[in-house]
C-alpha cells in the first residue's frame, strides 16, 4: 500500500471514530458520558495533529500550490468551527439548538473539506 494510501485509510478511520464517538455522545441528553466524550475530543486532537504533519511533509515535498493553500486554509477553518461548536455543545447546560445543528453540518463539511484537499494532493504526482 503506497504512502498516500495509508494516510488516507488513517484519516478515514480517524473521521469515522470521530463521527461514531459523535452518534452515541447525541444518542443521550446532557450529562454526557464523559468517556466517550474525552474520547471523542482526543481522537479530534489526534487526527489534527496528524494532518497538520501530513500537511507540513508534504508542502516540504514541494511548496503547496495556491488552490492546495486555500483548500487547506477552508478546512482548517471548519476544524475550528467543529471544535468551537461541541466546545459549546459539551460546556453548555441547556443546549442552543441551532449549535446543535453546526455540530451536524460543520463535522460533515469539515470531512467534505478534507477529502477535496487529499484529492488535490493525490492528484499532483
Ligand atoms: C474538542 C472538540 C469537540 C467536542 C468538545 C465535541 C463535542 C460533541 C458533543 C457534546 C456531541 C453531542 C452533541 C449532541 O448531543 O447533539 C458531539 C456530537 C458529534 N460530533 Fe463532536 N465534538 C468535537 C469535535 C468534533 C469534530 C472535529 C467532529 C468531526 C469533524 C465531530 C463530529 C461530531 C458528530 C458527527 C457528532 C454527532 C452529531 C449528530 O447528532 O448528528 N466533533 N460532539
Amino acid at each position: 500500500m503506497g504512502v498516500t494510501q495509508m494516510k488516507i485509510v488513517v484519516t478515514v478511520v480517524g473521521f469515522v471514530l470521530i463521527f461514531v464517538s459523535g452518534f452515541w455522545l447525541s444518542k443521550n441528553e446532557q450529562p454526557f458520558n464523559v468517556v466517550v466524550l474525552t474520547i471523542h475530543k482526543l481522537l479530534t486532537v489526534a487526527l489534527i495533529v496528524y494532518l497538520v504533519v501530513v500537511v507540513l511533509k508534504i508542502g516540504k515535498i514541494a511548496p503547496l500550490s495556491r488552490v492546495e493553500l486555500i483548500a487547506c486554509i477552508v478546512t482548517s477553518l471548519l476544524f475550528l468551527g467543529a471544535v468551537a461548536s461541541g466546545g459549546i455543545l459539551s460546556a453548555v447546560k441547556t443546549m442552543p439548538d441551532f449549535v446543535r445543528m453546526l455540530h451536524k453540518l460543520l463535522p460533515a463539511l469539515t470531512f467534505l473539506s478534507t477529502a477535496i484537499t487529499f484529492y488535490l494532493f493525490v492528484r499532483r504526482k
